[in-house]
């Protein structure tokens, strides 16, 4: 495993992240939970991925539980706040208050006294951005949490949040989660090269689209059984995103590329994304062990510049950004 630092700043993080929307602590049962959690560090990942929010706080517990056995600063555990936890005025976004009581119920229900990262879901356009920011550095003051990042925030807002925190000397963010993967490369505009003049890290999420870049729907086919795309309760951004016709069928186009290399189609979406030294972790999801298994490799792939390019042409960067959840 290779391991990369988080923008400029010295924590490192494994190049492949283990996530836990919609698959661990939700869809995903406890025994093959716990054996994704103990495959993923034994195959060297570090760096590990969850939100208050993912299941209303269940995925956060069952992180906590399954990562119990191993030792805490051998691993950097990262959450986020912001999403809705409940139907009161104050139970969302990124106020004082609901930034407070929220880190300390990521931490009880992480089972941890302190989170490596603690990240804003999105940007809270309610609350003034110099209040969240005041919470994130009091928080690392009272060592509950050691870095704070972004995730989904355009580079006006992070730029915005980076020129406060120099101005009054207070901790900057040091990471960006935003949603990157061929199908979705919009960030190289200008988020990316944002984050790099201001040193922050990325871990990107979806690195399959949902596992799209999987290459196992095929256009024209029945959806596979079993799969995130054949359920409803969970495919509606998939859907909305990717699940076109057009899509599918150039995917099918990388599949043969991903053939001509001897890897599977997954293993080469991710590592076309870890040919960006800027990236500093891929955060994988997995339903299956499997799945686990065949992210990991993804590592150890040095996409070749022709391939690269070809599939850049297959997947070209978008002029305008999609309206994303
Ligand atoms: N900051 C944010 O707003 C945000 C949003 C979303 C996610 N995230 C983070 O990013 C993590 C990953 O996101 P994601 O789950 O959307 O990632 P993804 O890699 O795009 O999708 C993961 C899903 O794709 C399928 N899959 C994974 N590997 C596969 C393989 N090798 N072959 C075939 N299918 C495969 C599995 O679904 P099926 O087997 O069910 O088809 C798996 O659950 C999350 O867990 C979370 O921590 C953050």
């Amino acid at each position: 495993m290779e391991y990369r630092q988080l923008g400029r700043w010295g924590v490192r993080v494994s190049v492949i992240g283990l996530g836990s929307y919609l698959t661990i602590g939700h869809h995903v049962d406890t025994e093959e939970g716990r054996r994704i959690i103990e495959r993923a560090y034994e195959g060297g990942v570090n760096f590990f991925d969850t939100a208050n929010a993912y299941n209303l706080g269940e995925a956060e517990k069952a992180l906590g539980q399954y990562l119990k056995p191993f030792g805490r600063s051998s691993f950097v555990l990262a959450s986020k706040v912001f999403a809705p936890m409940g139907k009161g005025p104050n139970d969302r976004g990124l106020s004082r208050k609901h930034v407070f009581e929220q880190c300390d119920a990521s931490l009880k229900r992480l089972g941890t006294d302190y989170m490596d990262l603690y990240q804003c879901h999105r940007y809270d356009a309610q609350t003034p951005l110099e209040e969240t920011i005041h919470a994130m550095d009091d928080l690392i003051h009272q060592g509950k949490i050691l870095y704070w990042g972004v995730s989904e925030w355009t580079a006006l807002q992070i730029g915005d949040a980076c020129t406060y925190c120099e101005r009054w000397g207070l901790n900057l963010p040091v990471s960006n989660q935003p949603r990157y993967s061929l199908l979705w490369r919009y960030p190289e505009k200008e988020v990316f090269p944002l984050c790099q003049a201001k040193g922050l890290g990325q871990v990107v999420f979806s690195p399959l689209a949902h596992g799209v870049l999987s290459g196992k729907y095929i256009p024209g086919a029945p959806i596979p059984e079993g799969t995130r795309a054949a359920d409803a309760s969970q495919n509606e951004i998939m859907m909305n995103l990717y699940f076109k016709e057009e899509i599918l069928s150039r995917v099918q186009e990388m599949k043969r590329l991903a053939g001509e290399m001897s890897v599977a189609t997954a293993q080469l979406a991710v590592a076309w994304i870890l040919r960006r030294s800027t990236v500093s972790s891929v955060i994988t999801g997995a339903t299956r062990l499997e799945q686990l298994d065949d992210n990991l490799k993804a590592a150890e792939i040095k996409v070749p510049d022709e391939v690269a390019a070809r599939m850049e042409e297959l997947f070209p960067v978008p002029d305008q950004q999609l309206a994303a959840p």
